[in-house]
């Protein structure tokens, strides 16, 4: 069993870019993999700062995990901080991280271009998240293809430990599936919570109907022929709609008869099907918030004590132990 590992900020209403690039893919993996899932929190303080919206996004984050099936008895399931051994680790991790690794990363750059402030913290982001990895010792890290920097970034990181302290980190690896890498957004470029063009997961029908219709098409008349391939309503609906109903559209697409308004509208009712279960699990998990700091609780504990005995062997090898 591969030892498996992915966060997720919450930072923003968690979407349908979030759900077919991470977790669903982690969710895929829950019977045959040893699984560790959490939320992100201290990551999302890059961008959040906002006492509410930090402590009541990580809330809402694992409780969208765990409506949508994450089982915590079949993995393990915390908040980052509260395994503070991450922040020590990130700190030697950084002693060997070249400041080339990470002016290179783009993730950086895009998100000071969209006016982030370019703090610190954002910069060494991609530290945080090699000691979040490598304290784990994960092999498997299911990401969106936004993250394959951020994944390559850690093995650098971990080589470069190893080389200098002896051998003491697993060098993991990113597993992108082709078909979600990159899910795009109503305006066609990458769905992201900074981009304001989300699916979000859980809206109520009629809020998601509005999105939905907001998806952006082209204005080729219904009865021309289009190319599926390039069309973004196309590629969300192939994420939803079962082999028959997709082979059905791609060739009124080709052949001509393709009614966008008539689309989106099947859009919207297999987006609506596909999340009904998990909506009602929601509502139930949210009138017992406790439950799930129960779960997070427990989680950490356990995460704790596998943290602990790799950040133990890391201080020893660095000579933090005298
Ligand atoms: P966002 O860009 O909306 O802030 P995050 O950075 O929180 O999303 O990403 C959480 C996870 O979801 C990451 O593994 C990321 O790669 C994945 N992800 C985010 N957006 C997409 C997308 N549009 N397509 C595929 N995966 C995505
Ligand atoms: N950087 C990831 C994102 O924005 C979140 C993240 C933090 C993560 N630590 C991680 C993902 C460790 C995988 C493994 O989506």
């Amino acid at each position: 069993m591969k030892r498996t590992l992915s966060g997720i900020q919450p930072s923003g209403q968690l979407h349908i870019g979030n759900y077919f690039g991470m977790m669903q893919p982690m969710l895929s993996r829950m019977e045959n993999s040893e699984l560790y899932a959490f939320i992100v929190d201290l990551h999302a303080m890059t961008s959040v700062h906002d006492r509410d919206r930090l402590a009541t996004g990580t809330l809402e984050a694992a409780t969208d995990f765990l409506a949508l099936g994450l089982d915590p008895e079949k993995c393990l399931f915390w908040v980052q901080s509260d395994v503070p051994e991450v922040c020590e680790l990130a700190w030697l991790l950084s002693t060997v991280t070249p400041m080339g690794l990470l002016e290179r990363c783009h993730s950086y750059k895009d998100k000071v271009a969209k006016g982030l402030a370019a703090s610190h913290g954002l910069f060494a982001y991609p530290v945080l998240m090699a000691a979040d990895i490598l304290l784990y010792q994960a092999e498997v890290v299911p990401v969106g293809k936004d993250q394959k920097q951020h994944v390559e970034v850690t093995r650098d990181i971990a080589i470069s430990f190893n080389h200098t302290f002896g051998e003491t980190f697993v060098l993991p690896e990113a597993a992108i599936s082709e078909s979600t890498a990159i899910v795009p957004g109503l305006d066609g470029q990458k769905m992201s919570k900074s981009y304001g063009n989300t699916i979000p997961l859980f809206l109520e029908d009629k809020e998601l109907r509005k999105r939905v219709m907001a998806v952006q098409t082209d204005c080729t008349p219904v009865e021309e022929a289009k190319n599926p391939d390039t069309c973004n309503l196309y590629a969300l609906l192939k994420l939803f709609a079962p082999p028959e109903k997709l082979a059905e559209v791609r060739s009124l697409y080709l052949k001509g008869g393709a009614a966008y308004g008539y689309l989106k509208q099947d859009l919207f009712a297999l987006i609506c099907d596909y999340f009904a279960a998990a909506k009602t699990r929601k509502k139930e998990l949210l009138a017992n918030q406790d439950y799930i700091r129960q779960i997070l609780r427990q989680g950490a504990d356990k995460a704790r004590a596998k943290a602990s005995s790799t950040l133990d062997l890391a201080r020893d090898r660095v000579g933090l132990k005298y």
